[in-house]
């Protein structure tokens, strides 16, 4: 029997409420597939304890993580805390220190959603956006000097590394190699910025000789924002800077049909830390308490993940599952414009799985 060790964190508002219906799932993904267990800790940090204990988590926080084989985490934000505080409290005090500089951001059109975009099939909308996860825009350089002063000043500074840029172009380029088109488009803004972004291109243009077999071009983001619109089926891997694909993954969450099903993997490609599996959306407290929060991006992430834990039938299984689930309307949750509650989705997945319990990842 495989074990392997998840520490979950359901973090703030409708994580939760998806957290344990993810785990919900993945626990029925075990026991149909019979060969591994999962073995879950729980882990109160959020918002909650930032009230109790002044931090999102405990000083000794990364060390209580670190011998786990993967985290599952929900989503932080809470009225009343700054976001940034929640944010670097926890998520991005997770992400940096380990080292999961690849976010991986599937966008597909599921078979039964509506995309808001006039006349797009499934096969039309198959993306993945690889985003910088360490550096860039979100490197946290830069400070604030002459505080109230009519000449307060503040700097963001974006930090570009030839490392840091090579290993995700090199993910990138892989990543698109093992898909079927071999397409990969790198985003960039070097017109305007011409120093960070020139580098990016130059460090995209010397990885792309060593994967002859990817056709690669290079899009401005702004440029980008419209091709993902008004080309769909032009697009296959994306690779793109921290900020740029933070922006674009909403926009390609919402071509998708909505934000409540979309998933992340926060990666560590070389697994020396735990990687990082999430929902993209956030804690959502205008719907937090009522039940209808969709629980599709989590167990999407949660599909990832079994992935990453190299259990490959069973995350087909789960996918199929979740393909199976989402084409009927029944099962619906609000955000894409039905009545389903998480229970009811997560039932019918659960159900679903059963259903698909002689699935073998060949077949999907
Ligand atoms: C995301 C989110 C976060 C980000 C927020 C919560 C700060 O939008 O994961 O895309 O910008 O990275
Ligand atoms: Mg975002």
């Amino acid at each position: 029997m495989r074990i392997h060790k998840i520490a979950a964190i359901p973090g703030d508002g409708i994580g939760m409420e998806v957290i344990p219906a993810g785990l919900e799932v993945l626990d029925a993904c075990a026991r149909i597939d019979g060969g591994f267990r999962l073995d879950v800790q729980n882990f109160d940090w959020g918002s909650a304890y930032y009230r109790r204990q002044g931090v999102m988590m405990p000083p000794d926080g990364l060390a209580a993580l670190r011998n786990f084989d993967a985290i599952y985490f929900g989503a932080v934000g809470a009225p009343g805390i700054p976001d940034h505080v929640t944010l670097w409290g926890l998520r991005l005090a997770i992400c940096q220190p380990f080292d999961q500089y690849a976010n991986v951001r599937p966008a597909r059109l599921l078979p039964g959603i509506q995309s808001p975009l006039r006349g797009v099939r499934p096969a039309d909308l198959d993306w993945v956006i690889v985003r910088e996860n360490t550096e860039g825009e979100y490197a946290g350089q830069g400070g604030r000097t002459h505080r109230g002063l009519p000449e307060e000043v503040a700097t963001e500074v974006s930090i570009f590394t030839r490392a840091g840029v090579a290993r995700i172009m090199r993910f990138a380029f892989r990543l698109a190699q093992s898909r079927p088109r071999k397409l990969l488009t790198v985003v960039t803004k070097s017109n305007a910025q011409r120093n960070g972004m020139v580098l990016w291109d130059e460090i995209a243009a010397e990885v792309a000789f060593e994967f002859p077999d990817v056709t690669w071009d290079k899009m401005l983001v702004d440029a980008m924002t419209v091709r993902m619109t008004l080309k769909p089926a032009s697009l296959d891997t994306i690779v793109a800077t921290n900020l740029h694909a933070d922006i674009l993954s909403d926009l390609a969450a919402a071509l998708a049909g909505s934000l409540g099903i979309a998933p992340t993997a926060n990666l560590n490609p070389e697994r020396v830390f735990p990687s990082m599996f999430e929902p993209i959306h956030g804690s959502a407290f205008d719907i937090t308490g009522k039940g209808v929060a969709n629980p599709i991006g989590t167990f999407w992430s949660g599909q990832m993940m079994l992935e990453h834990l190299g259990e490959h039938a069973a995350a087909a299984r789960l996918m199929r599952s979740i393909e199976q689930v989402m084409a009927d309307r029944r099962f619906h949750a609000p955000d894409l414009g039905g009545a389903a509650s998480t229970a009811k989705v997560t039932d019918a997945v659960c159900q679903a799985l059963s259903n698909n319990a002689e699935v073998r990842p060949k077949e999907t």
